[in-house]
């Protein structure tokens, strides 16, 4: 019989001797081979709706590096697209978007359950994924949560405060709200339908979670990922989900038993004994190296890596980086992060 895979058992509470491992953007810039697949594919945004090549980058990491999970080769601003917003990306600068700033806009989306046409191509990297990886590698799915993605399709770009769409809340709480609820919905759709494909673990985004403060979070960050969860578990009672409401700082408390996540994201900001304290007694933890070490590497990335193992060795634990890898890191130094966890 098949063992099961080292990343499920951590989801489902396990404490191991040795933590599963994968980064996060571990298909990405500072991979040579990710370059030239990108190359082929044209531009990035062509590279996420290629399943072959979209699926080919995905398992790049996962030869070189022996990752214990693969995670599926897309971006969250898929989703806005797949609701009718147009979306491109600036090289060097990032994502561009139309924007929304009232119940015009609005009415020019799509409805949530009309996102598969464009997202199918999404899906067959799924399958290809799901069919292509090693016995015991876990597929991991993902989507923004409805927070993260509102402000990219409010603001049209990344933003350092999220400032309009904190102003549209303000403004027009009625065309915000409608839109969190048409995210929440289209994300619920779009993430069933990855499992339907074989996606086996899924992550939610909230990397601007930490903008929001009081009320706030309980209404934008807490509120949608409690309903996207449910709505995952009532058909899928059994899949794990990770949840990363990034800076989150003192709202990690309790954030995975009120959402129904297993297992929280840890950014790097979060001290590992606060963390052991206040976030792992309720069950797992991913995190939390900073990816800063990717690029400097040498005895400090070894003593860091170390220190975080060891920090939540008593229970269950993801090793991963508190924020993705940036195309600046050596490959090198993600070989000596494996070896200081795994020996
Ligand atoms: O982690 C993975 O390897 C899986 C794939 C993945 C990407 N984006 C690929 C990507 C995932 C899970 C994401 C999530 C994502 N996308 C988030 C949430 C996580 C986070 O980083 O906070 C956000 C906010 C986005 C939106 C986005 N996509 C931005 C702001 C950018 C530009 C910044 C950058 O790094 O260039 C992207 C582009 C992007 N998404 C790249 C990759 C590999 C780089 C694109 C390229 O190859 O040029």
């Amino acid at each position: 019989m098949m063992a099961e895979k080292l990343l499920m058992r951590a989801l489902r509470g396990e404490t191991l001797a040795t933590p599963p491992v994968w980064m996060m953007r571990q298909a990405g810039r500072y991979l040579p081979e990710y370059r030239a697949t990108r190359a082929e594919a044209g531009d990035f945004l062509s590279l996420c709706y290629n399943p072959e090549l979209a699926a080919e980058v995905t398992f790049q990491p996962i030869r070189r590096f022996g990752f214990d999970a693969a995670i599926l080769f897309a971006d969250i601003l898929l989703v806005p697209q797949a609701l009718g917003a147009d979306l491109w990306f600036e090289t060097g600068e990032g994502p561009r978007l139309s924007t929304i700033s009232g119940p015009d806009d609005l009415l020019r989306l799509k409805p949530a359950d009309a996102i598969h046409d464009h997202l199918a191509p999404v899906y067959e990297t799924v399958r290809i994924l799901a069919a292509g990886l090693p016995a015991e590698t876990a597929l991991i799915g993902f989507a923004g949560a409805p927070w993260t993605v509102a402000t990219y399709m409010i603001a049209g770009r990344g933003t350092p405060d999220q400032g309009p769409a904190h102003a549209l809340k303000a403004s027009d709480p009625a065309t915000f709200d409608a839109l969190m609820a048409r995210i929440t919905d289209a994300t619920i759709a779009y993430l069933l339908a990855q499992v339907a494909a074989g996606a086996e673990v899924i992550k939610l985004f909230d990397s601007w979670a930490g903008s929001l403060k009081g009320a706030d979070f309980d209404k934008y960050a807490l509120d949608p990922a409690r309903r996207i969860i449910a709505a995952l578990k009532a058909k899928h009672p059994d899949l794990p989900v990770i949840a990363f409401p990034r800076e989150a700082r003192e709202r990690y408390i309790g954030f995975g038993r009120a959402v129904g996540a297993d297992c929280v994201a840890l950014d790097s900001s979060v001290d590992a004994a606060w963390a052991v304290a206040n976030v792992q007694v309720d069950g797992c933890v991913q995190g939390n190296l900073a990816p800063g070490h990717m690029v400097t590497g040498g005895q400090a990335l070894i003593d860091e890596t170390r220190r975080i193992v060891e920090a939540f060795s008593t229970g269950p634990h993801i090793f991963n980086l508190g924020h993705g890898i940036t195309p600046e890191a050596d490959p090198a130094n993600v070989e000596l992060m494996l070896r200081a966890i795994r020996g």
